[in-house]
């Protein structure tokens, strides 16, 4: 096969940052994809419909004029998060999501959630209107190893949350492990997984073998092989219970080589290319539409895009190795491997 038409893909977790980083990504998104989940992990974080509202505003300025992208809003889920707030965003169709950070496990997580029984009512109402809450599923206890938070979370948190509010939709994002994609798998119709494209190449040597490389740390930290396996399995599975959320996450190559380093790997422009060529190594070319722009809508319950991407295969294509920004360059996910499908 030299050529695959499909449906357009969407990108199911995005970190667009703002100002001029935001300028930067946003058409490098907006190039490839119909629609993105916005993360609302600013500084400060996007917390009312009021923070919603202005920051896709923002988006719809900056985005390239002849562009259709859709900013998917989400807002970021604290202990004080407001019900009527939170209601009235979700009715109007500002909102289509809700995201749960546990306090400390990433990149600007401070406001996120310690004590989870103060969100209990929140999360009862979202189950009751069907307004999905996105899940970073890591522990940050100190005591437990950080190649283990993923499979502590679902033990000591996800699995009571969910048996507390059983209509909760829920979305595992970002999910590193085995254990993460069986417990996605097991869930039934509430439950689905987002699948990053740096976790389905990188495993954790990547990382740290040969000498440590910034530019692959990233948060769930990529783990051992076997865990990269099982998550090329579900993305190639045809399960409708997976589907791409890229967490592109742009840090400046100064940030990123800093004695303690930001977390992201910034995937936004060459996704489609890297997920073609894994996806074909599976002999899974005919999975790509349902995990890039299928299963995502459908979770969601929106329309699939109306339109298509072809994709076509040839001689290797090169991207970038970083783009520039106002900030400082951003590094490119490098795979490692050569790139032979583009966008056309
Ligand atoms: O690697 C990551 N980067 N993981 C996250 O959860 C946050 C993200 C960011 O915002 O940089
Ligand atoms: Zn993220």
């Amino acid at each position: 096969m030299t050529s695959l038409t499909i449906t357009r893909p969407d990108d199911w977790h995005l970190h667009l940052r703002d100002g001029d980083m935001m300028k930067a990504v946003l058409p490098e998104t907006a190039r490839h994809f119909g629609r993105a989940i916005i993360m609302p992990n600013l500084i400060p974080p996007v917390i009312t419909a009021k923070d919603a509202a202005e920051y896709r505003d923002r988006i719809m300025s900056a985005k390239p004029d002849n562009s259709k992208f859709q900013p998917l809003m989400t807002l970021y889920l604290t202990e004080d998060t407001e019900v009527k707030d939170l209601r009235a965003a979700a009715e109007i169709g500002l909102i289509h999501a809700i995201k749960l950070y546990p306090a400390g496990a990433t990149t600007n997580s401070a406001s996120g959630v310690a004590d989870f029984s103060k969100v209990q009512r929140v999360l009862e109402n979202m189950a009751q209107i069907g307004l999905p809450l996105c899940v970073h599923g890591e522990v940050t206890d100190a005591d437990v190893d950080i190649f283990d938070r993923e499979a502590v979370f679902i033990d000591r948190v996800l699995d009571p949350i969910r048996r507390a509010v059983p209509e909760l939709r829920v979305i595992m994002e970002h999910i590193t492990t085995k254990q993460g994609a069986d417990y996605a798998r097991s869930g039934g119709d509430n439950l689905a997984a987002t699948i990053t494209t740096h976790h389905l190449v990188i495993n954790r040597n990547h990382i740290l073998a040969g000498g440590i490389k910034p530019h692959y740390y990233c948060l769930p930290v990529a783990k051992r092989e076997e865990h990269r396996l099982a998550l090329l399995e579900a993305a190639t599975s045809g399960d409708k219970t997976y589907f791409l959320g890229t967490d592109s996450a742009p840090h400046t190559d100064e940030n990123k080589l800093l004695p303690c380093g930001c977390a992201g790997c910034f995937t936004a422009t060459n996704t489609m290319s890297i997920l073609a060529e894994v996806f074909e190594k599976e002999n899974a070319l005919d999975k790509l539409e349902g995990f890039a722009s299928l299963h995502g809508p459908a979770f969601y319950r929106l329309e699939p895009n109306k339109d298509t991407i072809t994709l076509t295969k040839g001689d290797p294509v090169t991207y970038p190795d970083r783009i520039e920004t106002a900030q400082g360059d951003v590094t490119m996910f490098d795979p490692q491997f050569p790139l032979h499908w583009r966008v056309t």
